[in-house]
């Protein structure tokens, strides 16, 4: 298969300006020190993974994140996509189904698939302070740190189901066709996807694609929604559902 979407997705070890951060002038390097530190804004902090040149960068700040991430998101921001993703999820996925939750990262996507009666779930994020977090949740089969912009180290047809929530800006569309690889066929894979990047960083042409070759249908495309109403009025979701053929 072939696409060629525009790449804005932060590189692992690299900074696409100036090369590798260690090799910086001492300025630089404390410049960076700096900006290291958790801001005090909660909504800084959303920015601040946002701006992380590449994704070790960005898996540290969200372990520096993780700790407060479930009140930050819960009680500041207002997130549905969770609530909203599981439910979407569930009229499409049987209870016994093994599912993968990709970018589970503090596990409230987890949470939320046990109390609806999930009992086997693998959890893959590429922040450990996040994944310490999603352990303690006690929901989780398996928890395993991975990049998903790299190809992800399981068998082909090895899971029920996908769900990837809040994670899709940080990725190349390629993930979308790790995620058919690894879901048998019959299986389902959900997800959230930004709507002022879905076209623009490759998603729907990724996703035409995976239809015109037959590789999935499209069960579901929700209306838009704001996924942090308290806050980032301005920030459009969809929810996108497949099964895979
Ligand atoms: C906004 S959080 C969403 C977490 C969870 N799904 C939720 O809805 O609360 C995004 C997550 O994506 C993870 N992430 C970002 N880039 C990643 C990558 N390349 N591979 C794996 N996980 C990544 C981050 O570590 C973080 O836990």
């Amino acid at each position: 298969m072939h696409f060629a979407p525009r790449d804005t997705t932060p590189k692992r070890g690299h900074n696409t300006e100036t090369g590798p951060a260690m090799v910086r002038n001492n300025d630089k390097t404390e410049e960076l020190a700096a900006e290291d530190v958790l801001p005090d804004d909660p909504q800084q902090r959303i920015e601040w993974t946002y701006a992380a040149e590449d994704v070790d960068r960005l898996a540290k700040r969200y372990d520096k994140w993780a700790e407060i991430y479930d009140a930050d998101l819960s009680d500041v921001h207002g997130y549905v996509a969770p609530q909203k993703a599981v439910a979407l999820l569930a009229q499409h996925v049987p209870k016994d189904a093994m599912v993968l939750d990709a970018g589970a990262g503090t596990g409230m996507v987890g949470v939320l698939l046990a109390k609806e009666g999930y009992r086997h779930l693998k959890a893959l994020d590429y922040s450990d302070g996040m994944l310490a977090r999603a352990r303690e949740k006690g929901v989780y089969q398996t928890l395993a740190q991975a990049d998903l912009n790299e190809p992800i180290d399981m068998a082909d047809d090895s899971v029920d189901a996908v769900i990837c929530i809040g994670t899709l800006t940080y990725l190349k569309p390629r993930v979308l066709y790790e995620f058919v690889r690894v879901t048998r066929p019959g299986g389902v894979i959900a997800y959230t996807s930004k709507t002022t990047v879905h076209v623009t960083n490759g998603f729907q042409a990724v996703e035409n694609e995976l239809s015109d070759f037959m590789k999935w249908r499209l069960l579901e495309r929700s209306d838009e929604f704001v996924p942090m109403p308290e806050t980032y009025p301005d920030i459009v979701y969809r929810l996108y559902a497949w099964q895979v053929k």
